[in-house]
């Protein structure tokens, strides 16, 4: 059934558990992940980025994950970093139970003004709102501790941040980034800053670029003609760490990406005569299935589903 974000991670965080937050942009993922989900019986959020909306239309996958929120499983729907308020307006007007805003490019003061304005909206719809503070980046990233000071969340300044813009959830910058390649050297979160914002934000906190990047489909991937190089993702101790300290919503994308091009790829290489998307397909989503279900073992989001 379809439920409010807000329910959703405030009982995660009130258990200590997190709710995988999946990145979806086709029928192939939702599907995928809806298996996993009723398999495992874990509530999931099912989420959609700008990019997402632009590739396949709003009403395409508002459609999709309505139907796939239809059974017994709690699915919340969500927009991921809404940068630009035209596509937060959208989201709350197909249904969306949260949007997050980003405004972590922009300067305190004026990410405060802008998350405020936008959960003045939301909150008049019954939507809750994630916000960002702090720069998505490795931490190896950084020259200096001044330098990774200025990038990553600071605790104080969060707990300012959630009183001023009401915000209902907290992306935090703690080391991690999106994408395949978060680590150039050895992988590193700051779990003692995470620690402190914790401390000092109760509300559920939310970590973004948190795909593990698994050495056996990037293997996979790259028998099979893929090339990715120095892939590297955050370590499965790292995330139950985080999880135990207050993270709620652990986001996940690359991970879906890499079984999705490990699995098209195989079949693409082992099916030389078969020409039904169908059946090219299908590897894919079964990969991504397997990645969904592990993600809901590991953060304890397996049997919370009732
Ligand atoms: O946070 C970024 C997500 O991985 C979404 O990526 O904007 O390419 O859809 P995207
Ligand atoms: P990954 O790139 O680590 O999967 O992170 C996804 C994300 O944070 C989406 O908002
Ligand atoms: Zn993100």
């Amino acid at each position: 059934m379809l439920v409010t974000t807000k329910k959703l991670l405030a009982q995660a965080r009130a258990k200590g558990y997190a709710i995988p937050a999946m990145n979806v942009n086709n029928l192939e993922a939702i599907k995928a992940i809806i298996s996993a989900a009723e398999k495992m019986r874990s509530p999931v959020i099912l989420q959609t980025s700008e990019g997402a909306i632009e590739y396949a239309g709003i009403e395409y996958l508002a459609a999709m994950i309505r139907v796939a929120a239809s059974g017994k499983i709690p699915v919340a729907m969500h927009l991921d970093h809404g940068k630009d308020i035209r596509y937060v307006k959208l989201a709350i007007a197909h249904g969306y139970t949260s949007v997050m805003f980003d405004g972590s490019a922009f300067p305190y003061a004026k990410n405060v003004a802008l998350t405020k304005s936008v959960v003045k909206m939301a909150h008049a719809k019954g939507v809750s709102v994630e916000a960002e503070i702090g720069t998505l980046a490795g931490i190896e990233d950084f020259v200096s501790v001044e330098e990774k000071d200025a990038h990553l969340t600071n605790p104080d300044e969060a707990r300012k941040f959630v009183r001023d813009t009401k915000c209902d959830a907290l992306a935090i910058a703690i080391g991690t980034s999106h994408g395949a390649y978060k680590f150039t050297g050895k992988t590193h979160l700051d779990l003692n800053r995470l620690k402190k914002i914790a401390k000092l934000v109760r509300i559920p906190l939310v970590l973004h670029g948190a795909s593990g990047v698994r050495e056996d489909l990037v293997k996979l991937a790259e028998l099979h003609g893929a090339k990715l190089g120095e892939a590297r993702g955050v370590l499965d101790q790292d995330i139950k760490a985080a999880i135990r300290l207050g993270v709620a919503k652990i986001n996940i994308d690359t991970d879906l990406r890499i079984a999705f091009t490990a699995g098209i790829r195989e079949s693409v290489d082992d099916l030389p005569k078969v020409i039904d998307p169908r059946k090219l397909l299908e590897r894919s989503t079964l990969l991504m299935r397997e990645v969904a279900m592990r993600k809901m073992k590991l953060f304890g989001s397996a049997g919370r589903a009732r």
